[in-house]
């Protein structure tokens, strides 16, 4: 098989990695890709927006089979215009994307199945969503609870696709009401035009990888994210600082709660409304009390969580993708090892706020890579020979073990042989689990 990836980030090096352990492929390229994915397979630069110029882009290199990683170009269209030229792909249409591309529509989708989430209120003015927040704040001032300055958050949320940025979990009224001005007022542009209020949950969170065929649905993973930059869970909020799976917390009896509860009752509705739900969902859970509730979908894959699920599934992600897209899961299966896997991100100095690109990276040449241990690249370019920083993530330094010590040791033990003054890690990846 010919097989294109769309992105360039570490997912996406962890994806075709994983692609390229299995004979079925025989070619891959990656759009845009990085220097990380130029070292396993071709990189192709193209407009990955622009569905028409992929689907020109597949017919004229023969390509099998595409694999979108990103949410950006499932939210537009790029997955339907492929399906119109008959090239098989693995990921949601439009319509199904709206699922991590507008919060309402996902807590309307949970309303119509009943699938358990926080309780929510949508606005299209700020005056009307200051009222719902002052609400909320006096109510708990009335009934004596903020006394001790423990007010219950509440939870503020740009409705459409704001690079992960468009939360504001808010624990006063002044920072509630500056959210909501700062939406209405566009700082996420068109994505704050609806603004999405919601209860606080508190408990523990999970990340749940389900492939769905539109009809049957298989449990692809779970994992644990680490949002914050600092250590402890400090600092603002990122993209993640690392990862680990399976997460501990998902046991077997609150996996089957999530799959029967929420994903299965959410995948029957869209399919019931003629949108049927095509790729991997990945479902955001608050545990608390033996009970998953939804956060929130993304339509694809978690950056960096994909890459500690690629390391322990290898080659049959492939088959399992490919079941996905062909309708086949009814028929299949993972073939889980019993083992763990921990990435470690190594992030440029300043990210998440100001950062500089062009920093030589030290030391990979001589870094261990096998089915044990890989360094993926998350944001990197090549230049003059020289693998060099290209964004705020910029590495993803990916191992596996029999246990979760195990991975860790070995990850950071790869990381101790990069060598890159310009960057900087979490050293307590795992620490919850640990
Ligand atoms: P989202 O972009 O919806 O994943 O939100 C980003 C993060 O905000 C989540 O991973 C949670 O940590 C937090 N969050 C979002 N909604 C809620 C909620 N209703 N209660 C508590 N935390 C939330
Ligand atoms: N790591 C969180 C995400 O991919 O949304």
């Amino acid at each position: 098989m010919n097989i294109l990836i769309l992105g360039g980030g570490g997912r996406e090096h962890s994806l075709a990695w994983a692609v390229m352990q299995n004979p079925k492929c025989d070619r891959l390229i990656v759009a845009p890709g990085n220097a990380g994915i130029a070292g396993i397979a071709e990189c192709a630069a193209l407009d990955i927006l622009d569905g028409g110029a992929v689907a020109t882009f597949a017919e004229e290199n023969s390509i099998d089979f595409v694999i979108i990683g990103p949410e950006a170009p499932l939210a537009a269209g790029v997955a339907d215009r492929l399906r119109e030229s008959g090239i098989l792909c693995f990921g949601p249409g439009k319509a199904a994307a709206e699922l991590e591309a507008s919060k309402r529509f996902t807590k309307e989708i949970c309303d119509a199945c009943g699938a358990p989430t926080a309780a929510w209120a949508r606005f299209t003015d700020a005056a009307a969503a200051n009222a719902h927040v002052r609400a909320h704040f006096h109510a708990q001032a009335a009934r004596g609870e903020s006394k001790g300055g423990d007010t219950a958050p509440i939870v503020i949320k740009a409705d459409g696709l704001a690079a992960g940025k468009g939360v504001i979990v808010a624990m006063t009224l002044d920072e509630a009401l500056a959210a909501v001005d700062d939406m209405f007022g566009g700082c996420f542009g068109a994505a704050g035009a609806e603004v999405v209020i919601e209860e606080f949950m508190d408990g523990e969170e999970a990340s749940f990888f389900v492939l769905c065929d539109g009809t049957d649905v298989l449990p692809f993973g779970t994992a644990q994210d680490h949002k914050r930059v600092g250590e402890g869970d400090t600092g603002p909020n990122t993209g993640g600082m690392g990862a680990y799976s399976p997460a501990p917390v998902l046991t077997a009896a609150l996996e089957s709660r999530a799959l029967e509860e929420i994903v299965k009752p959410c995948v029957a509705e869209m399919a019931r409304r003629g949108t049927p739900y095509q790729g991997v969902l990945y479902a955001g859970l608050m545990i608390k009390d033996g009970a998953p509730r939804l956060v929130e979908y993304n339509v694809r894959f978690g950056d960096p969580e994909c890459q500690v699920l690629m390391m322990r599934l290898g080659a049959q992600a492939l088959d399992l993708m490919l079941a996905c897209a062909e309708g086949r899961l009814a028929g299949a299966g993972v073939n889980w090892a019993d083992d763990h896997a921990m990435t470690v991100v190594m992030a440029a100095n300043g990210y998440p706020g100001d950062y500089a690109r062009g920093s030589v990276i030290g030391g990979l040449n001589d870094t261990l890579e096998d089915s044990f241990h890989m360094v993926f690249h998350a944001g990197t370019a090549l230049r003059g020979g020289q693998v060099v920083a290209n964004g705020g993530r910029v590495l993803n330094v990916t191992a596996r073990g029999g246990d979760l010590a195990e991975a860790r040791a070995r990850a950071y033990a790869l990381v101790g042989a990069i060598d890159w003054p310009d960057g900087f890690y979490r050293r307590d990846i795992g620490w919850r689990a640990l």
